[in-house]
């Protein structure tokens, strides 16, 4: 490395990742930090004291991505709309920019690589999809001979940490949230995590890696988890399930001579042998399925201080070694370009699956009968009917595995057990992926 010059590095943020992108390139001779922006830049940080004494620090991201002494930008702060205008004005200004920003890279993804191709510098994000998991240089590269047939991905740490904990200890819901807010998984407001829009995010970027097809978060069939129960964890561990929540997308087919993407998030049931169903707690995995590898699952920590700066400076380091080898341009590191093959989003009733679903029914005689009627009218079989004990206040819990039926029909009979008198409600549906 010597004799050649460090290459100089602005951070916009310096909150959790930012510390640990701080720690691991400390003492680095072939980069350093040298300007941040942060939004209280009053706040007194003790390991920036401690390993960046000559940093500049301020208060303004927009100086930062354009100040001529910064030669790369790391943006670590987040936000959508504002951290694409910092980006955007750094890559204009002829910067490489590595992000982590999940959120922004699934809205603006588009808009931000057409600037980077258009200025030729490189724009990564690894650590925006599953932070310490290399996800985003696997795709681009080692499997780029692939064709991709399916993925699914169990993408936030937070929902897998509360079913977990509600599968093995029987906590409910609410307890359940409670500690993986205690335990620092979880963001004060977990509207993003439990209502599944995280994963969505992450599900978008790996969808155009995957498949070469843009799919927003807006179009996507988006259910989280807030409605599954402890019941719900316990009745299917009985039938031999785990309850995870899962980003899925997969060829799904032809339909007027157009292939058809099936791109969703939500809870499923998951097979105890499917090797999804054994990643537990705050862990992270995507099972990919390649035309020529098979099946590949990646497995780790996808959030927290150092893995996810450790897929933040693994693109940091990539970029500064190409810089000081003199070989930095946009198409080196650029992502596969959209497919020539537009696919169709699979319409959400042609999705097809077997469901899981338990009403919570007034315990008078017929009312399985009836159930069935409504079945066998939607064109619904089913491959069991359990009863599930009578609560004191005289409802019971009945639960119907369906055989693999097509979305609009299992739709139609919750619509008409949502009409029947006899049942006090659909308390859950979950489809299972088989
Ligand atoms: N945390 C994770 O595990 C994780 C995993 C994967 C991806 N990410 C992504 O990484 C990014 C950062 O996450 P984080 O958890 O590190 O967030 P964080 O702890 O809230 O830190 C955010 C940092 O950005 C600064 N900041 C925010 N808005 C700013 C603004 N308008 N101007 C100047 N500075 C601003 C904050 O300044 P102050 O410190 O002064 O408030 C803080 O230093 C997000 O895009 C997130 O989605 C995080």
């Amino acid at each position: 490395m010597s004799g050649k010059t460090a290459i100089r590095l602005g951070l916009i943020g310096c909150g959790t990742v930012g510390r640990g992108v701080v720690a691991l390139l400390a003492n680095r001779p072939d980069c350093q930090i040298t300007h941040i922006a942060v939004r209280s830049p009053e706040k007194h940080r003790d390991f920036m004291a401690e390993e960046l004494p000559q940093a500049t620090v301020c208060q303004d991201p927009m100086a930062v991505a354009t100040h001529p002494d910064v030669d790369v930008l790391v943006e670590v702060a987040g936000g959508v709309d504002t951290a694409e205008g910092w980006m955007t004005a750094a890559l204009k200004a002829g910067k490489p920019v590595v992000t982590a920003n999940k959120d922004c890279m699934a809205t603006h993804g588009h808009t931000l690589r057409a600037c980077a191709e258009q200025h030729n510098v490189p724009l990564l994000y690894e650590a925006a999809v599953a932070a310490g998991i290399p996800l985003v240089a696997p795709l681009k590269t080692s499997l780029a001979a692939n064709r991709i047939t399916r993925l699914a991905g169990i993408l936030n740490g937070t929902c897998n940490y509360m079913l977990t904990r509600m599968a093995q200890e029987g906590w409910g819901y609410s307890h359940a949230l409670e500690q993986a807010q205690a335990k620092g998984f979880a963001e004060a407001d977990p509207t993003n995590d439990v209502g599944g829009k995280d994963t969505a995010y992450k599900l978008s970027i790996l969808t155009r890696l995957a498949f070469g097809q843009s799919v927003s978060v807006d179009d996507m069939l988006l259910e989280g988890i807030t409605t599954i129960t402890d019941t719900d964890m316990q009745l299917a561990d009985e039938f031999g399930f785990a309850i995870k929540l899962l980003g899925i997308a997969q060829s799904a087919g032809e339909a007027l001579d157009v292939p058809n993407l099936d791109v969703r998030v939500h809870p499923v049931l998951l097979a105890k042998t499917h090797p999804l169903a054994s990643v537990a707690n705050e862990f992270n995995a995507l099972w990919v399925q390649g035309h020529a590898v098979g099946e590949l699952m990646f497995y780790g920590r996808g959030a927290g201080e150092l893995p996810t700066a450790s897929g933040v400076c693994g693109d940091v380091l990539s970029v500064v070694a190409a810089m000081q080898g003199g070989a930095l341009s946009h198409t080196a590191f650029a992502d596969p370009a959209l497919s020539n093959t537009p696919m169709a989003l699979l319409p959400v009733n042609d999705i097809a699956s077997r469901y899981y679903i338990r009403l919570v029914t007034q315990d008078t005689p017929g009312v399985v009968g009836t159930i069935g009627t409504i079945c066998g009218n939607a064109g619904l079989s089913l491959e069991s009917v359990i009863q599930q004990g009578v609560t004191n206040d005289g409802h019971a819990n009945i639960v119907l595995m369906t055989q693999m039926h097509m979305e609009g029909q299992c739709q139609q009979a919750l619509e008409a057990f949502n009409a029947c008198e006899t049942i006090e409600s659909v308390a859950c549906m979950l489809r299972v992926l088989d």
